[in-house]
């Protein structure tokens, strides 16, 4: 071979090798625990290697709960070179990345493309690049990308041109992929725009592994719900792809969380569950970890119900039946099976008064093979006609097979 034709050969080997390690990024939709929703502006340093060391103890490691994620109020101030500071909530910011990252779990952090976050810190406007190295050089592994204050930028530069206002916005976002791209470190990155724009059209192509689709959940069955049952006609623009997954993201979980003494109940968290793991959702708990319940701990780490929502064939569900107060859902799972989510949102027990299941239209007409997933339970094989009672608030999952 000529010299030439060695360099060729090199460089060819060169560029498969560097595709081959790509990194992966959310494969499946990500799993962890973010700070926003019981913390929320009171997230400090302890906070969070409190919450890393029980996520190790409670087993929710191990179930695959793995990113630990700093929602806003973590910023400081820039310095007179533009690096930004951690404010005094976070001393050590890489001290912090260590301590995660020793106990197994994966560091996330959050900012904006505007001059201001959300809760009106230091977002990344104008400092992308300085920004996602800041986060290489300290170990971050997922950054969420909240819109926020940028809507001001969008607002003074193209005032009524909603058309330059989408572009502008989707610039934005690709900036911090390129910025991130350049670090070279792989990070999960999580789009926040509350889903304008139909964001899940457009989201990969800005390298986003995820995007919210709505609005701050908050812990009410009400929103929780509302929030779920409106992501019908999402699930073709989520699913695996060659450089991860990506996912449309309801928000974080609730389950476990309350407002004021409101807590939510037992069948609301096994429905808020349920009903996340049928959309392929991200699973990012958002509970006081310090005051986890056993019961709350067994919902969130239930392997089963995770092994639904990370499922490798990453084929989100979508309604198949809605007759007040019962929505049925399916998903399809690998192996020919299929989840059969049963939600009953009304106010009493419901035995489903005459509904049956559509099974035939998730390809079982003649009956299948079911598992009640939440009862631990196989129940033979069922037909259209299977009786069940489903508490208030509550939901049977099933998974079906042939
Ligand atoms: C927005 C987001 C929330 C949270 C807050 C932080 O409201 O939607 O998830 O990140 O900002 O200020």
């Amino acid at each position: 071979m000529t010299t030439r034709g060695l360099l060729f050969f090199g460089l060819v080997i060169l560029c498969a090798s560097a595709r081959a390690q790509a990194p992966v990024t959310a494969a499946t939709p990500p799993m962890g625990w973010n700070s926003w929703n019981f913390y929320a502006g009171k997230v400090d340093d302890k906070a969070i290697r409190d919450t890393a060391d029980i996520m190790v103890s409670s087993g929710m490691r191990d179930a695959g709960y793995v990113y630990l994620n700093i929602d806003d109020t973590w910023e400081g101030e820039r310095g007179a070179d533009g690096v930004l500071k951690s404010n005094s909530k976070f001393p050590d910011m890489k001290a912090l990345a260590d301590y995660v990252h020793s106990k197994g779990l994966k560091l996330g952090i959050y900012s904006s493309p505007g001059p201001k976050t959300c809760a009106k810190f230091e977002g990344s406007y104008q400092h992308e690049d300085q920004d996602a190295k800041l986060y290489a050089d300290w170990g971050i592994d997922y950054l969420k990308y909240d819109l926020c204050g940028f809507r001001e930028i969008m607002n003074q530069q193209a005032p009524n041109d909603p058309a330059k206002q989408n572009q502008m916005m989707r610039d934005a976002y690709e900036k911090m992929h390129q910025a991130i791209l350049k670090t070279g470190r792989p990070m999960i990155y999580s789009l926040c725009q509350y889903g304008f724009d139909d964001v899940w059209q457009w989201g990969p192509s800005v390298g986003a592994n995820l995007w919210r689709t709505t609005g701050d959940i908050n812990a009410s069955y009400d929103r929780m719900t509302l929030i779920g049952f409106q992501q019908a006609g999402l699930a073709k623009y989520a699913g695996p792809d060659a450089h991860g997954g990506h996912w449309n993201d309801p928000d974080m979980l609730e389950v476990g969380n309350g407002i004021g003494k409101r807590m939510l109940t037992h069948d609301e968290n096994v429905t808020h569950m349920t009903l996340w793991a049928m959309l392929a959702a991200p699973l990012l708990a958002g509970n006081d970890l310090h005051v986890m319940t056993p019961d709350t701990a067994a919902i969130l780490t239930n392997r089963e119900v995770i092994a639904i929502d990370q499922d490798p064939l990453g084929k989100q569900g979508d309604r198949v039946f809605s007759e007040e107060p019962v929505e049925i859902w399916a998903r399809t799972l690998k192996n020919g099976k299929t989840a059969l989510a049963i939600f009953n949102a009304g106010e009493s027990p419901s035995s489903l008064n005459g509904i049956k299941l559509p099974l035939g239209k998730v390809g079982f007409a003649s009956g299948a093979k079911a598992r009640d997933v939440w009862q631990a339970k196989d129940l033979g094989t069922i037909h259209d006609d299977y009786h069940m009672t489903i508490p208030r608030h509550g939901v049977v999952l099933l998974v079906l097979s042939h």
